[in-house]
């Protein structure tokens, strides 16, 4: 039985009395906290149970582009020093899951290698208006998109593999990137009134779900 704990009516705690999971969100319960308008379809699944290293190959690539976003964010705003500050943190982190992913794969024998994206990545940042400031929020609000589904991805590969040494690796990754998430939206609130930015986290959510929905041919953490 499934029970909502709710410290704060937008950011439901789901808890379950059923087994161990107090503090970890239930897997339905993660797009709407995420601000996800849709969720993952078995589509993706079945590419991962096919293609299982080509997605923990993709998963080092796409930690090491999401410390490249953060660091390119620093330098666009590195006057913004609540913005720099956040920013270092996450470069730091995102690279330390890089060369965690690089320690998994190589302990599983699967050598790192170039992949050739998904197309999610540059179909979302079309969406960026050019002037400041909404651009600046854009940013912000894509990367903090792309940080909500590649956490309600990682929960679906802790639920659905069952390789122990996967499912408990994507499971220690899903606090920080919901962190992201939120920090994200947080200092997109610095470059505009919070209704004006929760507006347009509703409509990129769209185009994102939009995008997911259409995935891509190849497997990949976001395909
Ligand atoms: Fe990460
Ligand atoms: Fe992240």
């Amino acid at each position: 039985m499934m029970t909502v704990t709710s410290t704060d009516s937008n950011r439901p705690a789901v808890a379950c009395r059923r087994c161990a999971h107090a503090a970890a969100p239930h897997t339905w319960a993660i797009p709407f906290m995420l601000s996800l308008r849709s969720p993952s379809s078995e589509r993706w699944l079945t590419q991962v149970d096919a293609h299982l290293d080509d997605i923990l190959i993709d998963h080092a690539h796409c930690e090491k582009k999401a410390a490249g976003v953060a660091m390119n964010l620093l330098f666009s705003y590195v006057d913004h020093v609540v913005l720099s500050r956040a920013m270092t943190e996450i470069v730091n982190e995102e690279l330390e899951h890089f060369r965690l992913v690089l320690d998994l794969l190589e302990r599983r024998g699967v050598p790192f290698r170039k992949l050739t994206p998904s197309s999610y990545g540059q179909r979302l940042h079309e969406r960026i208006r050019k002037d400041e400031p909404a651009r600046a929020v854009d940013r912000l609000l894509i990367a903090g998109l792309i940080e909500a589904r590649s956490c309600e991805r990682f929960s679906l590969l802790a639920d659905h593999l069952t390789d122990p040494e996967l499912k408990a690796f994507y499971e220690s990754l899903f606090e920080s990137e919901a962190r992201h998430h939120s920090t994200y939206v947080r200092l997109a609130c610095e470059f505009l009134p919070e209704e004006d930015v929760r507006a347009r986290l509703h409509e990129l959510a769209a185009d994102e779900a939009e995008i997911i929905d259409r995935g891509d041919a190849f497997a990949r953490m976001h395909s």
